[in-house]
């Protein structure tokens, strides 16, 4: 089964040739974080713009580094959301002009569920149940992954995404753009106890996550030593700031994950490629007698590899084709 995925849900143009859904035979990204840099965040309508310009160029390429042909591919599948809707558009409108001009079948792939299946591409082995840590610049979710059919969220944030709250601090300490790679790579020289930005919990649900306050708590701390003439001690801003996220994450993720039963857990988005959360995350969850699984780093972020996995486990005829739209918010479950 040779299935050729389309992913267009944000920055990145990318179209991946997965064989029987963990074989990546192609997975060319075209990321357009440079052209986005410059604005300090990801300009929607110029996003689109680039994957229409870019679509037949990395699919080309896709083709290629396979080595096959279009008439090989045996389904189509595309991302249809969640994501910016003028970027999904693209990709679901090259996806059915395909798949129409092929006469073969278009499967539409929730983003979010992609995320989740990095770890079957890099851990060929994995069967469910297991937890599933799903964090990336839009979302922050506790995922219990039953089966390929039922997932169900059991945590989530209530206000920013980890991906989101590293971003925002990198722009307030002025030190880049997309900001968890810049965070994490500044905490590695950084004394990770000189500051503490706690996290709020909630009574009704010990899963759901908050960083308003941690992010706040850097924002504040930033203008009030820029009022005082200080200098700011970015490393020590950046390596706390990132202890304190990511110890909420691991301790939320292993909890739900004890509370399931279960003695498996994975990490998928942008986030997962964190070094301290694949440091520490795996350490401390081995206390409970719990396995830990990350994505290689190369399918941390946003590719298609992940959207033809999901797509070669949804056997049913998804009932639509042709019809199939783009959906901005679409859930996870
Ligand atoms: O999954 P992704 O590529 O795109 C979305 O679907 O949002 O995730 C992008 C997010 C950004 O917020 C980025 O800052 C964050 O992932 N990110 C990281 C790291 N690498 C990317 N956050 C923390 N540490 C990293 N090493
Ligand atoms: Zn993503």
């Amino acid at each position: 089964m040779i299935i050729c995925a389309i992913e267009t849900s944000c920055d990145e143009t990318s179209v991946a040739i997965v064989k029987n859904g963990k074989e990546v035979l192609s997975n060319v990204i075209y990321s357009q974080i440079d052209i986005h840099k410059r604005y300090g965040g990801v300009v929607p309508e110029i996003a689109a713009r680039k994957h229409i310009e870019k679509l037949n160029i990395v699919f080309k390429e896709a083709l290629e580094t396979a080595s096959i042909t279009i008439e090989m591919i045996d389904k189509f599948a595309v991302t249809y959301g969640p994501g910016l809707i003028g970027a999904l558009l693209t990709g679901v409108s090259f996806a059915k002009a395909l798949a129409y001009y092929e006469n073969k079948p278009l499967i539409g792939v929730n983003h979010m569920h992609g995320h989740i299946y990095s770890n079957f591409i890099s851990h060929p082995r994995l069967e469910p149940p297991f937890i599933c840590l799903v964090v990336s610049g839009g979302h922050t979710h506790i995922v219990d992954f039953k089966g390929h059919d039922s997932m169900k969220v059991i945590g989530k944030t209530r206000d920013d995404a980890s991906g989101e709250a590293f971003d925002k601090i990198a722009r307030a300490l002025g030190i880049g753009y997309p900001g968890g790679p810049v965070v994490d790579k500044l905490s590695k020289n950084g004394d990770e106890e000189r500051f503490v930005f706690p996290a709020a919990g909630f009574s009704d649900n010990e899963f759901d996550f908050s960083f308003s306050g941690p992010k706040t708590a850097v924002i504040n701390l930033i203008h009030k030593m820029k009022s005082r003439g200080e200098p700011i001690p970015v490393e020590d801003v950046c390596a706390s700031f990132q202890k304190s996220i990511c110890d909420v994450l691991i301790n939320k993720t292993i909890n739900a994950c004890r509370h399931t039963g279960y003695d498996l857990m994975c990490v998928a988005g942008g986030v997962s490629a964190n070094s301290y959360l694949r440091k520490e995350m795996p350490v401390k969850a081995y206390e409970h007698g719990i396995k830990v699984f990350f994505p290689s780093i190369e399918y941390c972020t946003d590719n298609a590899a992940m959207i033809a996995a999901r797509a070669y486990y949804i056997k049913e005829d998804p009932g639509y084709y042709l019809e199939l739209n783009a959906v901005a918010n679409l859930k996870i479950d």
